[in-house]
């Protein structure tokens, strides 16, 4: 596949992976990929675990269920993240970021805009709407057939020093190298991000993976190939729009706005 085109089809997979095992051939050329991205003094300061243990992911799948829920019953995720949720195609097509969450149930729908509000908390909460959720999410990431866990070395990685935001630059790289190949060999990729939003979980995935003092988890994400027919799921987002050039390109200096083109880059 072209970079160009691979650049442009990367995506984050939300639904369902195939069951099959991810071939160890792919895993070894991931994990590569990640490897050969540019490091501050080529100091490579990633570590990654691969998780294809059975028993593993299915640990890592509870307390991932366990923690959206708490998330959502706590009502830290609707608090932390307000500002990305976007109402409309409309509101999204004119800020061109956030996500839209255009696939719902319909009886939900006319309660979209008001999903934020401490009345439509409570009533989730009695509905039982975060357990029910949560143990979605616990589905999804057990029948993922492969786990990453991105690490880094805290030799690297100290926070509030040059060295720290350098090696998040690195890691970066290193996770765009992955996410790209996946679109080349088929697979899709997701961040499992539910247990970082509640600390007493995510000390539950650096136990469950006997993380050493010297190195910081940092990240966990599931891969797998994906199913030629993909079915949304009940809930879901698109967040494939992109800000148009005069929006976040300036020249020369930030007073001057990049001109958008005629065509968008996006479509081309
Ligand atoms: C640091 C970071 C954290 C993210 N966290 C999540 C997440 O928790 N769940 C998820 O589904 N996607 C997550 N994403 C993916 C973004 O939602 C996604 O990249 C964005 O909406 C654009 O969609 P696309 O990747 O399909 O182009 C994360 C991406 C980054 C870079």
């Amino acid at each position: 596949m072209e970079l160009l085109e691979a650049i442009k089809r990367r995506r984050t997979t939300n639904g369902p992976f195939l069951p099959d095992p991810v071939s160890k051939e792919h895993q070894r050329l991931l994990v590569r990929a990640a490897g050969m991205a540019p490091s501050h003094f080529n100091s490579q300061p990633w570590r990654f675990v691969l998780i294809d243990d059975r028993s593993v992911i299915e640990e890592i799948a509870r307390i991932s269920g366990e923690s959206m829920a708490r998330a959502f019953e706590e009502g830290t995720f609707w608090k932390r993240y307000r500002p990305y949720f976007r109402f409309s195609e409309e509101e999204m097509e004119r800020r061109r970021d956030g996500i839209f969450i255009d696939q719902m149930p319909s009886v939900l729908k006319p309660f979209r805009k008001q999903i934020f509000s401490n009345t439509a908390g409570a009533l989730m909460n009695r509905f039982g709407v975060p357990k029910t959720l949560g143990n979605d999410n616990r589905k999804l990431v057990a029948g993922s057939p492969l786990i990453l866990a991105v690490l880094l070395d805290k030799a690297e990685y100290r926070p509030g020093e040059l060295s720290g935001f350098y090696s998040i630059f690195g890691m970066g790289a290193a996770i765009e190298n992955i996410w790209l190949l996946t679109t080349e060999l088929g697979m899709g990729i997701q961040f499992i991000s539910f247990p970082m939003e509640v600390p007493a979980y995510w000390k539950e995935i650096q136990d469950l993976l006997e993380v050493p003092d010297d190195l910081e988890l940092m990240a966990l994400y599931r891969l797998g190939y994906v199913p030629p027919d993909k079915r949304r799921p009940t809930i879901d987002w698109q967040s494939r729009q992109r800000k148009r050039l005069s929006q976040y390109v300036f020249r020369n200096s930030c007073a001057t706005p990049e001109p958008d083109e005629e065509m968008e880059p996006a479509s081309r």
